[in-house]
């Protein structure tokens, strides 16, 4: 099958590679139909994600079909549709049991990281019965490749974490897919006013259109005064960091309210200042996570019953044998105004 392969810092190709087989008994192969590239790819591309050793397929999302199960696989059968979930989970271990699988003792997100990943023809998925979800007849696939990470993480990691409420203020720091996820979730709960923010432009039209009630344009070195500005000076109850580097953290530190939060979902590669200095009256929480996908199930709901749109978010499509290109299109997103791509195989292959 052909398979992305990541070799290092800045280096990946698209190679020739074995098929996945059974490992273990609770193990599937899904022949996938469609995959994505996430800006955790990017972060992995960058060296900022050690565990990814060179040599691995890289990519976490993506939808298909069951090629193979092992014998312990009891859920799903060969053919079916399904969802795959960016986080593997035993749902037997003390974090699965609390519903924290993104810590799952022998799972978490290792796909595309500690194991092999979906931007290939075929992968290999441990602990099926509990890391995918089978897609209902007549559900849109596209629209399902972004429930694998990008709802589940803008929703968990932003919205929930961050403690949405109707008639708060929420600022997102990140218009990628990510944080446009954020902003489609964050309307689950109605709050006030939800401000962008984002060095580029199309970004910040595009969260417009998702239904953002403001937009800053960063890349002028003002963008904590005009937050300010255009909230009465308190700054946001939610602010939600969705880039993943030093000046977005810090702008989020200089924006949050009194008794506000701070969601951080971006992956940090670098030490980040907290300015403890200015932060240790205000009352403020900071919350980290890795998404736990817990809300896979509520969210296909969601999108299902076209309460959100994840199509929205995709913006371009390559098959397989381009995804090179679809690497350079994503990372170039000011100049190709990407927003998510997925792939999809190439016809003809086993
Ligand atoms: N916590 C988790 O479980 C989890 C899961 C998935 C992704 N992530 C992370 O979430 C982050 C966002 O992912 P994505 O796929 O949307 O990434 P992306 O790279 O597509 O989007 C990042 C956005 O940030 C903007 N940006 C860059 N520098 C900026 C700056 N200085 N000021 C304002 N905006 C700036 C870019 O223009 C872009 O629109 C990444 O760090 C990704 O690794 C975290
Ligand atoms: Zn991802
Ligand atoms: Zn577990």
């Amino acid at each position: 099958m052909k398979a992305l392969i990541y070799h290092g810092p800045g280096q990946k190709a698209l190679e020739d590679h074995a098929v996945p087989r059974i490992e273990k008994p609770t193990d599937a192969i899904v022949k996938i139909t469609k995959t994505t590239i996430c800006g955790t790819d990017l972060h992995i591309l960058k060296g900022d994600v050690p565990t990814c050793a060179p040599g691995r397929i890289l990519g976490h999302e993506g939808v298909g079909t069951i090629a193979e199960v092992g014998s312990g696989v009891t859920g799903f059968a060969r053919g079916d549709p399904v969802l795959i979930s960016c986080i593997s989970s035993c749902g037997k271990c003390e974090y699965c049991r609390k519903g924290m699988y993104s810590h799952c003792a022998t799972g978490g997100w290792i796909l595309g990281n500690a194991i092999d990943g979906t931007q290939a023809e075929y992968v290999r998925i441990p602990h099926a019965d509990t890391s995918l979800y089978r897609i209902p007849t007549g559900a849109d696939e596209e629209a399902l490749v972004m429930l694998s990470d990008i709802l589940p993480t803008g929703f968990e990691c932003g919205v929930l974490n961050g403690k949405v409420q109707p008639g708060s203020t929420v600022v997102i720091v990140g218009a990628g897919p990510i944080g446009l996820a954020a902003l489609l979730t964050a309307q689950f709960y109605s709050p006030a006013a939800i401000i962008m923010v984002d060095l580029d432009d199309n970004r910040l039209v595009t969260a417009t259109q998702f239904g953002a009630t403001g937009v800053v344009n960063s890349s002028d070195g003002n963008a904590a005064a005009t937050i300010l500005k255009l909230t009465d000076g308190r700054g946001a109850d939610t602010v939600i960091e969705a880039v993943g580097i030093p000046a977005t953290f810090e702008l989020c530190e200089e924006i949050v309210a009194p008794g506000g939060v701070i969601a951080n979902v971006g992956v940090h590669g670098t030490s980040v200042p907290l300015h403890l200095e200015r932060l240790w009256d205000r009352n403020i929480t900071i919350a980290t996570r890795l998404v736990d996908t817990a809300s896979t199930p509520m969210l296909l709901k969601t999108v299902c019953s076209h309460q959100i749109d994840p199509t929205l978010l995709i913006t371009h499509r390559f098959k397989l044998d381009y995804i090179i290109d679809a690497y350079e299109t994503f990372s170039q997103a000011a100049q190709t105004r990407a927003l998510k791509r997925w792939s999809m195989p190439r016809q003809g292959m086993p």
